[in-house]
């Protein structure tokens, strides 16, 4: 045990998470986000370090105080993301993509400043984004835990576990953490619900609590997971 009694059963460990919202340039001030805060990114981080991980942290556009003891690789679009989650991967014995990735990005970046003197453009033409946890996933190395993200709103295709569980199936990672997300829900707030699904389609209700909390519900289930 470490500090404050804490479970070091993570100890010798590599975690690498990705946290935070991509965004995709339409100019130079411009771009394409999402709400993603970075929070629940976070809050994984400072459990891993807390249970005596080595941390590494992706932060797309991530705007809160750096989590003492990971190391943080700051990235801005998914392109970028991609890149720094392939180069630490190989390494890592958990990988959890937490980051909201855009799925697609304007098919052109502006060089100058859109003006509006030029008219309004009729649409702008989108380009879909490589998938970085399905390449994950086919890239893997044996014992690797891989774990996801399924933000959901629910919709005319199905409620919010139904969603989830078809996306279980398309990218079959180990855990998928399921949030709920919509007003005042998931993104930006500093408590989250969710429902953790694993590959055999157990779903553990994990009841609204802190991001903090939760983290620490994700890493019990890892730990077991872990050879
Ligand atoms: N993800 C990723 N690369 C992308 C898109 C998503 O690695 N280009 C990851 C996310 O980090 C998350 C998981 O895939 O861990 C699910 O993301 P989500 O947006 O919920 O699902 P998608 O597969 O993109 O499907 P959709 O957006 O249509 O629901
Ligand atoms: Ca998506």
């Amino acid at each position: 045990r470490g500090a404050g009694g804490a479970r070091l059963d993570l100890a010798g460990r590599r975690v690498l998470i990705s946290a935070g919202g991509t965004r995709e340039y339409l100019d130079p001030v411009r771009f394409l986000g999402n709400a993603s805060s970075g929070r629940q990114g976070y809050a994984l981080a400072r459990a891993a370090v807390a249970r005596g991980a080595e941390v590494t942290v992706v932060a797309a556009n991530v705007a809160l105080s750096d989590v003492a003891g990971a190391s943080i690789l700051r990235v801005g679009s998914a392109e970028q993301l991609r890149t720094a989650v392939h180069e630490r991967a190989p390494g890592a014995d958990v990988v959890i993509m937490a980051a909201a990735v855009a799925d697609f990005r304007p098919a052109a970046e502006h060089q100058y400043k859109i003006k509006k003197d030029a008219g309004a453009p009729e649409s702008i033409e989108l380009t879909r984004n490589p998938d970085v946890l399905a390449e994950l996933l086919r890239d893997r190395r044996p014992g690797q835990v891989l774990v996801g993200f399924a933000a959901e709103t629910g919709g005319p295709d199905g409620g919010v576990l139904e969603l989830a569980r078809a996306k279980l199936a398309r990218k079959p990672v180990d855990l998928l953490v399921v949030n709920q997300v919509g007003a005042g829900l998931g993104f930006e707030v500093e408590h989250n619900s969710a429902v953790l699904l694993d590959r055999a389609g157990t779903a553990t209700d994990v009841p609204l609590m802190s991001k903090d909390l939760l983290a620490h519900r994700i890493f019990d289930h890892v730990v077991g997971m872990l050879g």
